[in-house]
C-alpha cells in the first residue's frame, strides 16, 4: 500500500515536471518567434561611417538584395548585391566622407549623407528621442515638431538632422518584432531610409531578442573608437563628436566587467573634442523611477552612478543622456556625486547657471564637469516628485532633444509636441571658464 502511494507521488512529480518543461518550452518557442524579423520593412540605415554605411531591409519574397547607388540621382552607377533571402543587409564601402549619396532599392530612390571625418569641424545635429516605444499621438506629434523645428533652422546643404538616437525602450511593451513594426518601422517611414538610426537598448526591449536581431552595431570600431567586440557597448565618431552607447540593462555594470573595462580604454583613446554618453538607466532621477531606491530597476541606477559616472567624469565627458524615467530632467555642470540624493552637496556643481550657459575649457580635463539629463518622455509622460537636488530643471512634459554642435559650442533644445522649446542650454568651450574649477572628488 505504502509502495503504491510512493509510486503515485513519484508519477505525480514527474507529470508536474513534464508539464512545467512543456510550458517553459512553449514559452521559449514563443519568445523565439516573437524575436524573429517578419514582414516587409526598410530600408533603414545603420553603422554610419565616413567611408561606409549599412543598409538593411526586408522583402516578402526571397530575392537577391541589390542596391544601386551614386552621388547624383541620375547616375546610380555603382551596385552592390547580396545573397538571396528575405532579410537583406549590405554595407556600402569606399564612400567619400561627408558626402551626399543616392541609392535605389526596389525602384525607390532615397538619399543619405556619410559621416564627416573624425575631428573635422562641421556642424552636427542630433535628434534624441527618449523611450519612444509607442507610436502614439504624443510621439508622432513630437516627431513632426522636432523635424519642423530642424527644417526651419537649415544648415546650408546639410540634412535637417545628421543622426537619430534614442535613450532606449524603443518598442513597448516587450520589444517584440511586431512591436518594432508598429512603433518604429510603420511610424517613421520618411526618416528611416535617410537618417542613420542608433537606438539604445532599454529594459522593455530586453524582454525579447528582436532588438539585437534588427539592428547592426559597430563592434569592430567600424564607426570609430576602440573596438568593443560586443553589440552591447560601442562608440561612434562623427566629426568632432565621440558618442558612447552602453547597455545598462544587459551589459555588465561591474567595475571589472568587460563593458566598463572597454569604456576605460575607449575614453583614454579618443581625441574628439566632444563626448556624449548614452545609457538607459539614469543615475539621478525622481520621476517615474527613483534613483535612490535600490529596489527600483534592481539597483542598476545605483551601479551606473557608482561605477560608470566616475569613468565618464575622469575623462571629462560633456553630456550624459538617459531615459527610463518618463520625464525630463537636466543638471547643472557637475562632478563627483556618486551617492544617493542625500549625499548631494552644492560643491558638486562646478557651475550653477540658471540660464543654462555652461563653460568648459578648450582642453578636456578630468572632472571638468558633465551635464546629466533624463530624456524619457517622447511617447509617454509620467510624473514623480521631480525634486532630485542634482537637477536644476525637472518637468513632467513630453518632448525630444535636438543637440547642435558647432566648433566649441554645444546647444541643446528640448522640444515638445507643439514645437515649443521647454528647455535650452549651452556648453561653451570657446573661452576659459569663469570659475576655477576642476573638481577634486574624494578618493581620486
Ligand atoms: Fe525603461
Amino acid at each position: 500500500m505504502e509502495r503504491q502511494q510512493r509510486l503515485r507521488r513519484r508519477r505525480g512529480t514527474i507529470g508536474l515536471l513534464l508539464f512545467l518543461l512543456l510550458l517553459a518550452g512553449g514559452r521559449a518557442g514563443q519568445v523565439y518567434l516573437q524575436s524573429q524579423p517578419h514582414g516587409v520593412r526598410g530600408p533603414y540605415l545603420q553603422m554610419p561611417a565616413p567611408d561606409a554605411i549599412t543598409i538593411r531591409w526586408q522583402t516578402a519574397e526571397s530575392i537577391e538584395g541589390m542596391v544601386h547607388y551614386g552621388t547624383t540621382m541620375e547616375q546610380l552607377d555603382q551596385k552592390l548585391e547580396g545573397p538571396a533571402g528575405t532579410l537583406h543587409e549590405l554595407r556600402l564601402s569606399g564612400l567619400k566622407p561627408d558626402s551626399r549619396y543616392f541609392y535605389r532599392i526596389d525602384e525607390q530612390i532615397h538619399t543619405f549623407r556619410t559621416s564627416p571625418l573624425p575631428g573635422s569641424d562641421r556642424p552636427i545635429r542630433l535628434w534624441i528621442q527618449g523611450d519612444p516605444g509607442y507610436a502614439n499621438p504624443t510621439a508622432m506629434a513630437g516627431r513632426d515638431a522636432a523635424m519642423q523645428w530642424a527644417a526651419t533652422r537649415p544648415r546650408g546643404l546639410l540634412p535637417a538632422i545628421d543622426l537619430w538616437l534614442t535613450t532606449g525602450d524603443n518598442a513597448y511593451k516587450s520589444g517584440k518584432d511586431e512591436e518594432f513594426q508598429q512603433h518604429l518601422f510603420d511610424a517613421y517611414p520618411r526618416l528611416l531610409p535617410t537618417v542613420p538610426y542608433i537606438p539604445l537598448h532599454g529594459n522593455h526591449d530586453a524582454r525579447r531578442n528582436a532588438f539585437y536581431n534588427l539592428f547592426t552595431f559597430p563592434t569592430a570600431a567600424e564607426a570609430g573608437g576602440v573596438a568593443s567586440g560586443s553589440e552591447h557597448y560601442f562608440a561612434v565618431d562623427y566629426g568632432q563628436l565621440h558618442l558612447i552607447f552602453l547597455d545598462s540593462h544587459d551589459g555588465d555594470l561591474g567595475h571589472d566587467g568587460e563593458m566598463l573595462q572597454w569604456l576605460k580604454r575607449d575614453l583614454a583613446t579618443t581625441k574628439q573634442r566632444w563626448i556624449i554618453a548614452l545609457l538607459h538607466h539614469p543615475p539621478y532621477t525622481r520621476g517615474s523611477h527613483n534613483s535612490d531606491d535600490d529596489g527600483d530597476s534592481r539597483g542598476r541606477m545605483r551601479r551606473v552612478r557608482e561605477n560608470v559616472l566616475p569613468l565618464l567624469e575622469q575623462a571629462g565627458v560633456d553630456l550624459a543622456l538617459f531615459g527610463h524615467s518618463h520625464v525630463y530632467e537636466r543638471s547643472h555642470l557637475m562632478a563627483c556625486h556618486y551617492g544617493d540624493s542625500s549625499s548631494f552637496s552644492e560643491g558638486m556643481q562646478l557651475q550653477r547657471n540658471d540660464k543654462g550657459e555652461y563653460h568648459k575649457g578648450l582642453t578636456r580635463h578630468p572632472y571638468d564637469g558633465t551635464v546629466y539629463s533624463v530624456v524619457g518622455s517622447s511617447a509617454r509622460v509620467h510624473s514623480g516628485p521631480l525634486d532630485h537636488p542634482a537637477m536644476t530643471v525637472a518637468k513632467s512634459v513630453e518632448g525630444s532633444l535636438i543637440v547642435d554642435i558647432e566648433a566649441e559650442s554645444l546647444k541643446a533644445y528640448f522640444i515638445n509636441s507643439q514645437g515649443q522649446v521647454l528647455d535650452h542650454y549651452t556648453i561653451d568651450k570657446g573661452a576659459a571658464p569663469p570659475y576655477s574649477a576642476i573638481a577634486q572628488c574624494p578618493g581620486t
